[in-house]
């Protein structure tokens, strides 16, 4: 018997071990449906299953789809026409460095063929703008993005250094499944901040998508608040990586605190009229500007 179950459990070991880890290629892909199929949440979703229906709830799963109208504005007349350049990878790269970071591993084709989705999708008719949404929708920021493509913008000790295959975490779990390696910056503000925020592109030019982390930085900061984003956005009534922003009614409550006094009165000559005289307090107790961030 003892050797019976010796054998099962070494049988059970050696089918673990023989499993192939995740890997990430550290090159450039050309191919739309290899790029989705390599970078796509659901290869996590198997073994995190509860992390992955969260996120779908999130705007990080719709990073591409819900932005359409802006980004195709910016490639069709911002690029072309007010910066007179042409739509390659390098101004590509300005918007989507945030809304798809794995756009960094597409080849210059690729690049181009995401960004006439993106335009097709607004300006096209009929069933190519069908198709073209439906591309789109495959998009996202996805758990590759955070746990290892933005990890290099946050950790000065590990820029430069990030290795394709690793996923970076800020607990201490190891899995089979993949490499892990630990690393507190998942847990700052300024991981957050390096998309919330004004963004320099590599070739030294900045772009305001959205000006959050100015009004956290200043008028929260520095006025005493001691919570990061993912206190109010994930830890908090353990919302996790649903992440609920202005979308979401539960947290915007949230944000505003609202105090009225009332008083009644009547006023008028001869004949009385009633009236209220209403005073209302509004607190911002967000972390930062509302109601746009
Ligand atoms: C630094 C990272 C970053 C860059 C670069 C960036 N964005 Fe964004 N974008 C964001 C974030 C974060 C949000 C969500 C902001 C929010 O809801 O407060 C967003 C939201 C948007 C939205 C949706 C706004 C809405 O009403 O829901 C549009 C449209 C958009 N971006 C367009 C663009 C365009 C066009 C560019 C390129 C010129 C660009 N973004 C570049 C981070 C970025
Ligand atoms: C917008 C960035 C972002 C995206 C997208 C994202 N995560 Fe996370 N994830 C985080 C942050 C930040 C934490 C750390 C929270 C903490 O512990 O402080 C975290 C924590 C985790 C943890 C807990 C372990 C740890 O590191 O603390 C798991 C597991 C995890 N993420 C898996 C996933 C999976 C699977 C997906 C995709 C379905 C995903 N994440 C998408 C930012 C992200
Ligand atoms: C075959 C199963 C499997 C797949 C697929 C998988 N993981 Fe994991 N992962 C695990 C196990 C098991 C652990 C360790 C136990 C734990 O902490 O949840 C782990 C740990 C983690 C942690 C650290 C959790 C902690 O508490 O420290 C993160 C973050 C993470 N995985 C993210 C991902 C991401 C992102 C993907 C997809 C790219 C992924 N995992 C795919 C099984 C898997
Ligand atoms: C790789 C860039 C990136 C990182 C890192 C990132 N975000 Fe986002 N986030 C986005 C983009 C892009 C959107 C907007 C998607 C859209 O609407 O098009 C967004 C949307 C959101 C929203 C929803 C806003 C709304 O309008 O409802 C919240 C809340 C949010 N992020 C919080 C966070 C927090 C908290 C963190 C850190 C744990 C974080 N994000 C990290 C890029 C990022
Ligand atoms: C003290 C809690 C708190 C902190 C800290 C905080 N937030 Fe928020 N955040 C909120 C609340 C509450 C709302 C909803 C208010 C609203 O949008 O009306 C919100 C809304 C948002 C939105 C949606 C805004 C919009 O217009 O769509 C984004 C994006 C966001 N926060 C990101 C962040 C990021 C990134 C950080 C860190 C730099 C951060 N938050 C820090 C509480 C907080």
């Amino acid at each position: 018997m003892a050797l019976l179950v010796s054998i099962f459990v070494f049988l059970l070991f050696s089918s673990f071990s023989m499993a192939e880890k995740l890997t990430f290629p550290n090159q450039l892909i050309d191919d739309f449906d290899t790029f989705v199929a390599t970078y796509d949440a659901k290869r996590c979703a198997e073994c995190h299953e509860d992390v992955y229906e969260e996120w779908k709830e999130s705007y990080h799963s719709r990073s591409m789809i819900s932005s359409i109208k802006g980004i195709a504005n910016f490639f069709t007349v911002g690029v072309p026409k007010e910066w007179e350049k042409e739509l390659n990878k390098q101004e590509i790269i300005k918007c989507l460095d945030c809304h798809l970071p794995q756009i960094k591993f597409a080849t210059e084709r690729l690049a181009q063929e995401i960004a006439t989705y993106m335009i097709k999708a607004k300006l096209g008719k009929g069933k190519e703008k069908e198709e073209a949404r439906a591309k789109l929708k495959k998009l996202n920021l996805s758990c590759y993005g955070c746990h290892n493509i933005k990890i290099a913008g946050t950790a000065p000790g590990i820029t430069g250094h990030i290795d394709p295959n690793v996923i970076y975490t800020s607990g201490e779990g190891e899995s089979d499944a993949h490499e892990t390696e630990h690393t507190p910056v998942l847990k700052r503000a300024f991981f957050c901040v390096q998309c919330h925020g004004v963004y320099i592109a590599p070739d030294g030019e900045s772009t305001y998508c959205n000006t959050l982390s100015g009004s956290y930085v200043h008028n929260y900061i520095g006025q005493g608040g001691r919570k990061t984003c993912q206190d109010c956005h994930m830890y908090a009534k353990g919302r996790g990586h649903r992440m609920p922003g202005g979308h979401d009614l539960e947290i915007v409550k949230e944000g505003i605190d609202f105090q009225a006094e009332i008083r009644a009165f009547r006023y008028g000559v001869g004949k009385w009229v009633p009236a209220v005289n209403v005073e209302a307090f509004l607190t911002n107790k967000a972390g930062h500007r509302v109601p746009d961030g």
